[in-house]
């Protein structure tokens, strides 16, 4: 079959991808001389500001045109974060549905993100038969990079990560909170950056995202697309509110332009830089 048109291949409208390209990342980075790559946040909520509904469950927030929208930002990226929650939740595949990525008409692995899990002490069992490294195996997705903060996989996971052309990078645990295992995401960028990866977007869960609009971290990001669905799914759901400073330092974003996708509005914008 030509893989053009594989069953799963989704079509995302041209209009659609000009009015996003403001909040993509531009070829331009790719001379950047910043020491981290374009980051880019983002998720679908409900009208709760909830991204799942209870923590640990996947959930069906976005409709069939938005997330064609996903597949499309995940192709105009280097690589895809979800942290240690959201591997062990979702059995994610991380992978570009896009016609005419790789394994969907186009060459090899072209337009293919390298998915990036936080993982900082081996949470995440995975399998052989874990989704992501099914479509590793039928050359629709590219193998997985661990983040973690200590040489911490089993000699089984280690092969699996390293027959798929997967790796561990290492990242020195963070001296800012000493009750848990974390990792500066300044730290993680830069060590991304180092492997050559220019654009990163990260698609949650709600750990990763409130912490990384922490105001300490919020001036990594470039760029925010938020989907949302028409739906609430309640107090018990995985609530997106990250900390404020207590100062006057407001978490806002310029630029902001909203698409209407099926049922869905996405929010596109640039958060505030301080000054
Ligand atoms: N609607 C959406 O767009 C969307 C997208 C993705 C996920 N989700 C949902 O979100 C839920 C999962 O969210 P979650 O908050 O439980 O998990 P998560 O944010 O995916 O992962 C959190 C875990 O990742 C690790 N981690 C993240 N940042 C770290 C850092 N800077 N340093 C060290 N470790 C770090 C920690 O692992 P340890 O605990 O091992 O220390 C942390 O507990 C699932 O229900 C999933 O379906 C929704």
């Amino acid at each position: 079959m030509d893989s053009s048109q594989h069953p799963d291949a989704l079509e995302f409208p041209s209009q659609h991808k000009t009015a996003l390209n403001p909040y993509l990342p531009s070829r331009k980075v790719s001379g950047s001389s910043d020491d981290k790559p374009f980051i880019t946040l983002t998720y679908a909520a409900s009208l709760d500001s909830r991204i799942a509904a209870a923590p640990g469950q996947r959930t069906l927030l976005s409709g069939a045109e938005s997330k064609a929208m996903t597949h499309f930002l995940r192709s105009q990226h280097d690589a895809i974060l979800v942290g240690a929650g959201t591997a062990a939740a979702d059995d994610p595949g991380l992978n570009c549905r896009l016609r005419g990525a790789g394994g969907y008409g186009g060459r090899e692995l072209e337009m293919q993100p390298r998915p990036i899990v936080v993982d900082p002490r081996g949470r995440w069992a995975f399998t052989q038969s874990s989704r992501l490294f099914s479509l590793v195996k039928e050359r629709r997705g590219r193998a997985p990079f661990i983040v973690a903060a200590v040489d911490c996989l089993s000699t089984r996971k280690r092969d699996i990560l390293s027959a798929h052309g997967g790796k561990c990078i290492i990242v020195p645990k963070s001296s800012r909170d000493d009750d848990a295992v974390r990792m500066a995401w300044r730290d993680i960028f830069r060590a991304l950056k180092s492997e050559g990866i220019k654009s990163v977007m990260v698609e949650g869960g709600g750990d990763v995202i409130n912490t990384l609009l922490d105001p300490a971290d919020r001036m990594l990001i470039d760029s925010v697309i938020v989907t949302i669905a028409p739906t609430w799914l309640g107090q018990e759901g995985v609530a997106i509110s990250p900390r404020r400073d207590g100062g006057d330092n407001e978490l806002r974003l310029n630029n902001v332009m909203w698409l209407t996708l099926g049922q869905d509005a996405v929010l596109c914008g640039h958060p505030k830089k301080e000054s």
